[in-house]
């Protein structure tokens, strides 16, 4: 697959970690982040890899900012994008399986390494479920319409 990785300068170390295991897991990854620790605004790169998603240039997307809310928010307000803050991986999977997320979000300042990494293999490994999942999908897609 192809991921849009991107982070603000919260997140750079974590996103050059985790850019590392989703290449060893045989996957793309396409960096839309901020690779300085200067501060800067996590809105552009919640947008940056939102539309890189609802485009289908990416499949997913996997943002980092300090907490993963603010970067979350911005990359929910693209069309089609459904992206969830993960801090465990029983998160992780259900935001898949359940809400068919196409990009999830954490926080460099609440997840350490270890968790990151196991929220992105959770994430990365489960199927979305479908059926009454899919009509709940469906209700918030409507909700883009108004
Ligand atoms: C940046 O200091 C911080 O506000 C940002 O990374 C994020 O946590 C916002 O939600």
């Amino acid at each position: 697959m192809k991921i849009a990785i991107g982070n603000d300068h919260s997140g750079v170390e974590l996103k050059a970690e985790i850019s590392k295991l989703v290449e060893e897991m045989g996957h793309t990854v396409i960096n839309f982040g901020a690779d300085s620790s200067e501060s800067c605004d996590y809105p552009i790169y919640g947008e940056k890899v939102a539309r890189a998603v609802a485009s289908k240039e990416a499949d997913c997307g996997i943002l980092i900012c300090g907490t993963g809310v603010g970067i979350s928010l911005a990359a929910n307000k693209i069309k089609g994008i459904r992206c969830g803050v993960c801090s465990d991986t029983t998160t992780a999977h259900l935001v898949k399986e359940h809400n068919n997320a196409n990009i999830i979000a954490f926080g460099a300042r609440i997840v350490g390494l270890e968790t990151a990494k196991d929220i992105v293999r959770a994430y990365l490994g489960a199927e979305f479920m479908g059926g009454r999942h899919q009509n709940r999908i469906d209700m918030i897609s409507k909700l883009e319409e108004e």
